[in-house]
C-alpha cells in the first residue's frame, strides 16, 4: 500500500526543512556523483513537496518530479513554479524505457509499501549508464530523535501497534540495488548542527504520515506515555542537546 501524505502535506516541511544552502547541496553532490552535468534528466521519484527538488528547479535543469499524493505536489507548487509535475504511482511510472540520466528517491523507500515494484520502475525508466539515487536525512544513533524514536515504537508495540521496520526495509531495497548495479557510491552530501528538543519531536511526529493514520486515542495516549518518560529521562521537554545531522546518498550506476 502506498503510504498517503495528502492530510500531513500541508505541515510536512514546517517541521522538516533542511537548512538552508543545504538541498543545493544534495544537487552538486548527486550530479557529482553520478557524473552527469546538465541538461542530465532527472526522476524526482516521491518528490513531495519538493524539498530537494526545488534546488534542480533553480538550477532550471532538465527536473520531473513524480509523487502518488496531490496534496504534497500542490505544496510544492505553492512554493516553486515547476514545469513538470505529475501525480501518478511509482510502481507504474507514466514513461517511456530508458527516458531518465538520474532517477532520485528521496526519502522515500523507509516508508515504501513495495520497494520492489518501485525500484524495478525506476530501473525500466533508467537509460542504461544510468544512476538510480537514494537519499536519506540521518541522526546520531543515541540523538534526541534516535531515543524518542525507540521510546516510542516501544510504548506503540505495547498497544498492539505493530513496529515499523524503515531502516531494515531501506537496507533491503539497497540491497536489491546494488547487487545489479555495475558501482555503488554512499557519501554524505550534507552536514549541519543542530539543538533538538523532545517538544519537537512530538510537534514534527504528530504530522508524520505513519503516526497522523492512527486512532486518536492511540496517539494521544502513546504521546502521553512518552512525555512522562522524556521528562524523567531528559529532565525537561524542552531541553536542548547539540548534534550534528547529515544527509547521505547511496548512488548506484548501471
Ligand atoms: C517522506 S516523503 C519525501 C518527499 C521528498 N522526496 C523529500 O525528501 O522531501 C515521501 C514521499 O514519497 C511519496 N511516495 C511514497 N510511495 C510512493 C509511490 N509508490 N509512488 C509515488 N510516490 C510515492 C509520498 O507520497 C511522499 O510524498
Amino acid at each position: 500500500m502506498i503510504p498517503n501524505f495528502d492530510a500531513v502535506a500541508p505541515t510536512f516541511e514546517r517541521y522538516r526543512a533542511l537548512p538552508r544552502g543545504v538541498p543545493e547541496a544534495i544537487r552538486s553532490a548527486i550530479l557529482q556523483a553520478t557524473g552527469k552535468e546538465p541538461p542530465a534528466r532527472v526522476l524526482d521519484l516521491g518528490a513531495g513537496t519538493g524539498r530537494i527538488g526545488k534546488a534542480f528547479v533553480a538550477a532550471d535543469d532538465f527536473y520531473v518530479g513524480v509523487d502518488a499524493s496531490l496534496g504534497m505536489l500542490q505544496e510544492f507548487l505553492l512554493t516553486t513554479r515547476v514545469p513538470c509535475l505529475a501525480q501518478a504511482d511509482g510502481q507504474q511510472l507514466p514513461f517511456r524505457d530508458g527516458a531518465f540520466d538520474v532517477v532520485m528517491l528521496m526519502q522515500v523507500l523507509s516508508g515504501a509499501g513495495d520497494w520492489r515494484g518501485l525500484l524495478s520502475e525506476a530501473r525500466r525508466v533508467l537509460r542504461p549508464g544510468g544512476a538510480v539515487v537514494a537519499g536519506h536525512r540521518v541522526a546520531p544513533t543515541a540523538g534526541v530523535d534516535a531515543q524518542l524514536k525507540k521510546r516510542l515504537a516501544a510504548i506503540l508495540e505495547t498497544m498492539g501497534v505493530e513496529r515499523h521496520q524503515g531502516k531494515q526495509v531501506r537496507d533491503q531495497a539497497l540491497a536489491w540495488l546494488g547487487s545489479s548495479a555495475a558501482l555503488r557510491l554512499h557519501l554524505r552530501a550534507a552536514t549541519w548542527e543542530r539543538n533538538p528538543t523532545p517538544r519537537e519531536f512530538f510537534v514534527r511526529h504528530q504530522s508524520g504520515a505513519r503516526f497522523a493514520a492512527l486512532p486518536d486515542a492511540v496517539r494521544d495516549a502513546a504521546l502521553e506515555k512518552l512525555r512522562a518518560w522524556a521528562e524523567k529521562t531528559f529532565g525537561s521537554c524542552d531541553a536542548a542537546s547539540r548534534e550534528e545531522h547529515s544527509y547521505e546518498i547511496d548512488v548506484f550506476q548501471f
